[in-house]
């Protein structure tokens, strides 16, 4: 109790927030992975014929040569549906296991009813609680996080996340800031309750906001500032809008200092971390975060060259291919962390 007591008080005076391994009951471990790409592509040569760019140009300043375009027919919670079957199937759950489900995404099937709700239903799931969390690139981390502290309390046992995104919807395919970067994808995990004397867990994680500067990426159309109207489609409101070079500098910065306080709250230092997993923005930022650690790049998971930029589902996609692959196994430390519209941020560090 006193102990608690002095962390409340240390956490105050620090104002950085504390920590749910503090109050944990439980560890928790991600059991499963998942992930899915659309079939379609839409290449930097494809791009060229929309807009005044070049391959070289896009190539050289992102790393990314082409991204995921959904089919018309597809929906958000589509390609986390195929994400989550993925997921579940490498836990070895059925959809009936799960006692909760958190959604991150910035791009739902719609406003209302939640994607959670939404893919609830179509993955066949009890009735659990089915959450929408909004924060952009950060939303997985975000999420994960939640459930993490969820099953940690003792309160839930199984719990899917996602973070999935169809983004090609609200681009501006003439503004060649913000067009050339991003994809659509979906990507998921389980989240569970890891059994006593088992070494696979979440050590910690770390979110932060500054809201102050949130006008630096936005999406107004349909929120109750920008209602839908002829004026504000006129407007362009509808399309996301993007400072780039200004949310380039905060990236590697912010993603940087969340990743230095998951390993000193940890007590580990890079060397200690197998993977690193950064929200896969731009290639340039990526080298950065990786080069204020002075961690080679052969222990940064990049998987931004043929899926661009897909906001919430980056992490969990690149995750999955990498579990897939054999590049991540079971016992290796891997350290997530993201950026986002908000800006949101954070970290998350895991043995797998
Ligand atoms: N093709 C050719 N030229 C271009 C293009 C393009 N697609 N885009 C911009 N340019 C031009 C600019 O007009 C500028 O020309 P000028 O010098 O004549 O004015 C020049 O290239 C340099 O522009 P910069 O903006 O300085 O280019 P920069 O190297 O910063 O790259 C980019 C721009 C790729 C947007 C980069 O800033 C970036 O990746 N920022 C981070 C964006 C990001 O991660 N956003 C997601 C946030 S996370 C989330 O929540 C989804």
């Amino acid at each position: 109790m006193f102990a608690r007591l002095v962390a409340i008080m240390t956490a105050a005076k620090s104002s950085r927030p504390l920590n749910s391994q503090m109050t944990a009951r439980y560890n928790c471990r991600v059991a499963g992975t998942g992930s899915y790409l659309p079939e379609r592509e839409l290449t930097n040569f494809d791009l060229e014929k929309m807009v005044e760019t070049s391959d070289q140009w896009i190539t050289e300043r992102t790393g990314i040569r082409s991204r995921r375009v959904a089919a018309d027919n597809q929906v958000t919670t589509d390609l986390a549906l195929n994400a989550a079957k993925n997921a579940l199937e490498m836990a070895q759950m059925t959809a009936r296991d799960l006692d909760a489900i958190i959604f991150a995404t910035v791009s739902p099937d719609q406003l209302m009813p939640n994607s959670a709700c939404v893919l609830q239903k179509k993955l066949g799931a009890r009735d659990i609680m089915s959450l929408d969390i909004s924060a952009a690139c950060s939303g997985f981390i975000y999420g994960l996080s939640i459930a993490n502290d969820m099953i940690a309390a003792g309160s839930y046992k199984n719990v899917l996340v996602i973070g999935a995104e169809i983004l090609t919807r609200y681009m501006n395919y003439k503004d060649r800031d913000t067009c050339i970067l991003f994809g659509d994808a979906g990507g998921a995990v389980v989240a569970t309750r890891a059994d006593d004397g088992e070494s696979s867990r979440i050590y910690s994680h770390h979110l932060h906001a500054d809201g102050t500067i949130s006008d630096l990426f936005v999406f107004k159309m349909g929120g109750s500032a920008y209602p839908f109207s002829h004026e504000n489609l006129d407007k362009g409101y509808h399309y996301m809008n993007m400072k780039g070079r200004e949310i380039f500098k905060h990236a590697i910065r912010t993603m940087s200092q969340s990743c230095a306080e998951a390993l000193e709250h940890n007590k580990m230092s890079g060397a200690d971390v197998d993977w690193i997993i950064p929200h896969q923005a731009n290639i340039r930022i990526i080298d950065g975060v990786a080069k204020h650690f002075g961690i080679p790049t052969s222990k940064v998971i990049i998987e931004i060259e043929r899926m661009g930029n897909t906001s919430a589902a980056t992490i969990p996609v690149s995750l999955d291919r990498a579990v897939r692959d054999g590049r991540i196994h079971r016992g290796q430390n891997i350290l997530l962390t993201a950026f986002g519209a908000g800006i949101t941020s954070g970290s998350l560090l895991m043995r797998f």
